[in-house]
């Protein structure tokens, strides 16, 4: 038993740390650790970012003149804001120098004002050489990066203003965040802006197919569109989904509807029934239906997100009554996220879609 325990916790330490490095066990036969393809398939320099080129070629012009401005990514998950600021200081610094010239803070850590007062700048106010210990030339700064920085509290934000400005000399600071009206106006005016933009069609269809190859992954054309249509752009869902629908299929061929199924996609004939509901104009066939989504455990923010994708489409339906539904889905949106009861929510918006299909111009 011990030794199956101690068996158990060295692989389990060992995998760790092959995670860590970013070492590939693909290889190794037996000994088989599964990486995360998120994590496998990071970019490893800039070069190797997709689709965001404005950003790629300004701080490649940076990286020749071995500078950098303080920087601040913003943009949706997984497009790629991370992997570029890791990359950067990894050919800036090489893989000695990124322990003690980078420092990493993300949401996990604590970033309270005080850490910022105590642990951000001590860090900032230390030295750096322009030399490495072996003679050769190094950037003569630190990095600072601030990860998932609009979940900082705008006095921990504010108590960043001076040090940013005291430390220029030493130290560049990298702020990322999805919602760039988080960040306090000061702290955006100090650094140059970069927008990472929702992957395209096209980038994502090249890097899925590019895994599928490389991880000997059978995967039909449409179950790709299907990764593509449902990850909106977000590069490490796709690959996230990809890699779950291998996982459930084996070396059986990975199919759309397999895809939609990981992704809890409301079922197309489920969908109908709703729609079919709201058009009976009865309301207990569409309490009925509504009952019956919520006991096969569907999410209602996933219900709403695909009523709206239909509704939009729908030739049938007048300006008029579309932004009363609309109206109605930013309101329901909204309860939800403060943890309101799904079942009366996904209710209320249909009632006001039968109203609208049924009885649209009367008051
Ligand atoms: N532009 C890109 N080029 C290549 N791979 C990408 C790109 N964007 C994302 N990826 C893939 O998605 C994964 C997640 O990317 P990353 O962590 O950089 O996203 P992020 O923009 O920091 O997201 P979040 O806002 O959620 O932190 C990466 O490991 C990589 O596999
Ligand atoms: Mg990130």
């Amino acid at each position: 038993m011990d030794a199956f325990l101690r068996g158990q916790s060295s692989t389990a330490s060992s995998s760790k740390l092959k995670l860590q490095t970013g070492e590939e066990t693909a290889g190794s036969s037996n000994k088989r650790v599964v990486v995360p393809w998120v994590e496998k398939y990071r970019p490893r320099s800039v070069d190797e970012v997709a689709y965001q080129d404005e950003v790629v070629a300004v701080l490649k012009k940076s990286l020749e003149g071995v500078d950098l401005p303080n920087l601040l990514f913003y943009g949706p998950p997984g497009t790629g804001k991370t992997s570029t600021i890791l990359a950067i200081a990894r050919q800036l610094f090489g893989p000695e120098l990124m322990r003690s010239r980078v420092l990493e803070l993300n949401a996990s850590d604590e970033r309270g004002i005080q850490v910022v007062r105590d642990k951000v700048k001590k860090f900032a106010q230390l030295a750096a050489s322009g030399i490495r210990a072996d003679g050769k030339p190094c950037p003569p700064f630190k990095l600072v990066i601030l990860d998932e920085a609009d979940s900082m509290t705008p006095s921990a934000q504010a108590a960043l203003r001076r040090t940013m400005e005291k430390e220029t000399k030493t130290t560049r600071f990298c702020l990322i965040c999805n919602y760039v009206s988080r960040i306090i106006e000061p702290l955006t005016s100090r650094c140059s802006k970069f927008r990472f933009k929702p992957l395209s069609t096209d980038t994502l269809e090249k890097r899925l197919n590019m895994i599928c190859e490389k991880e000997d992954v059978k995967c039909d054309s449409k179950a790709i569109q299907e990764l593509i249509k449902i990850s909106e752009g977000d590069m490490r869902k796709a690959i996230t989904y990809l890699q779950s629908a291998h996982r459930l299929k084996g070396e059986d061929m990975v199919e759309a509807d397999d895809i939609s199924e990981i992704a809890g996609v409301v079922p197309i004939k489920m969908a109908d029934k709703l729609f079919e509901a709201c058009e009976s104009d009865s309301f207990e066939k569409l309490d009925a239906t509504v009952q019956e989504i919520i006991a096969e455990g569907h999410a209602a923010a996933q219900v709403i997100n695909q009523v709206h994708d239909r509704i939009i489409e729908m030739a049938e339906l007048n300006d008029h009554q579309k932004s009363a539904i609309m109206e109605k889905i930013a309101i329901v949106d909204k309860c939800l996220c403060d943890g309101a009861d799904e079942y009366l929510q996904i209710l209320s918006l249909c009632s006001v879609m039968m109203q609208q299909f049924c009885h649209a111009g009367q008051t």
